[in-house]
């Protein structure tokens, strides 16, 4: 189960002077090469999903993949949305299957990007998961992701990261120190007086964006001061393109999949130079040990319904999928009906929650208390209720046997 508890993995890098890879990934080859690469390193991973790539796949059809290949990852794994565009993006990606969520209203002013954010923070907060916040502006200037980041670089300053992450209560920050978006023109100039000082001040985990382009040594004077996440996509997206091109240079008759030969390895391989760089390659055993596992809680409710034809407890159960499905960190509402005609109950609900912390801020939420108590309660009778999460420890045969009495003949 290596999907962990983002801050708690930032928080490790950052104790320990290591970051870890935010890689923007905006296809399978993307997903699988990058963790093949986590895997060979043995290094933690974000998968990042931003959602200004959203054009390039469907963030819906793809989170379900992305999950599925984190939870069978043995390296630990946490799944982001990159630049949530407002409360409706991050709600969104919660559902979805995201464990950490970036607001980014870093093209606002102070006072707006202060009042996105924390709305962020109280919903995602509600639901279990960290927020990384953005302060300044990291600008792209030329390359494939440039024209989604217009206008001029903004440095962050020490005074306005204090204030921001005091009145937002963010995770992380994101910091603007002269990286841009994109492709760099000439050797980027970065400020690390400004990101020494904004460390020493706030002693959070810090963000790069843009990390495409920066030197080895660079990387390492981030890291040195405060860095534990970097983001990087461009350097991705341009080994990808360089293998294309190769192969079609080599075989003008290739088709899709003549064309796509090798681009997986090529992501990995570039993608695993980083991790060993950034020194997140090594870390997995110690991060999957030492940081809570990410884990989603069902809430189960068996129950039979008094005095009411079928079509009332569907009408029920319709609008409960409605608006119970529609309470942030509600991942998914079932509900169902019993196949057997004499079973003892006769109905159920299934709601899953994406972390414990759901379970309260639901049953308090103004609207599952409305519908419970115009809809749910009048017509359910006996019920019982659980609020579960799945026990997947495996016993060796070994100490099963053991466990039942010694060996079976
Ligand atoms: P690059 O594309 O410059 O690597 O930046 C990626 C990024 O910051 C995504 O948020």
């Amino acid at each position: 189960m290596p999907l962990v508890d983002m801050k708690d993995m930032l928080q490790h890098a950052y104790d320990h002077g290591y970051a870890v890879g935010a890689l923007d990934l905006v296809s399978l080859e993307f997903l699988e090469g990058i963790l093949a690469a986590a895997e060979r390193a043995r290094a933690p991973v974000i998968l990042s999903l931003a959602e200004s790539h959203f054009e390039y796949f469907d963030f819906e059809l793809m989170l379900p993949a992305v999950e599925a290949a984190a939870k069978r990852a043995s390296v630990p794994v946490a799944i982001h949305l990159d630049h949530g565009a407002s409360i409706e993006s991050a709600v969104r990606a919660i559902k979805s299957g995201c464990n950490g969520v970036m607001v980014d209203a870093s093209h606002t002013d102070f006072g707006e990007n202060v009042r996105v954010t924390k709305r962020v923070v109280e919903t995602a907060h509600a639901c279990g998961m960290p927020v990384e916040g953005e302060l300044g502006y990291v600008p792209g200037v030329e390359g494939e992701d440039a024209e989604r980041h217009p206008g001029e670089v903004a440095y962050t300053t020490l005074a306005e990261a204090k204030a921001y992450v005091e009145r937002t209560g963010v995770d992380f920050l994101a910091v603007s120190i002269g990286t841009v978006h994109g492709h760099m023109k000439g050797k980027p100039k970065l400020d690390y007086q400004r990101l020494k000082q904004i460390n020493e001040a706030l002693a959070i985990p810090l963000v790069i964006h843009g990390g495409s382009g920066l030197s080895d040594d660079q990387f390492r004077r981030l890291i040195t001061n405060g860095v534990a996440k970097i983001n990087y996509f461009t350097a991705l997206a341009d080994v990808a393109g360089t293998c294309i091109r190769a192969n079609a240079r080599a075989d003008r008759t290739s088709s899709y999949t003549g064309l796509m030969k090798n681009v997986q390895e090529a992501i990995s391989a570039e993608v695993e130079s980083r991790m060993r760089l950034w020194g997140s390659a090594g870390r997995a055993a110690e991060v999957l040990t030492r940081c809570r596992s990410w884990m989603p809680v069902e809430h189960l409710i068996i129950y039979n319904v008094e005095d009411a034809d079928e079509t009332r407890v569907e009408i029920m159960m319709a609008e409960g999928r409605r608006v119970l499905g529609g309470i942030p960190g509600v991942r998914e509402v079932v509900t169902g009906k019993a196949v057997q005609q004499d079973a003892k109950y006769r109905y159920t609900w299934l709601v899953r929650f994406c972390h414990p912390a759901v379970i309260d801020n639901y049953r308090r939420h103004p609207d599952h208390v409305a519908f419970a108590d115009r809809m749910f309660r009048p017509l359910a009778g006996e019920r019982i209720s659980i609020d579960f999460q799945t026990v997947e420890t495996i016993f060796s045969v070994r100490s099963h046997h053991d466990m039942a009495g010694g060996e079976r003949r």
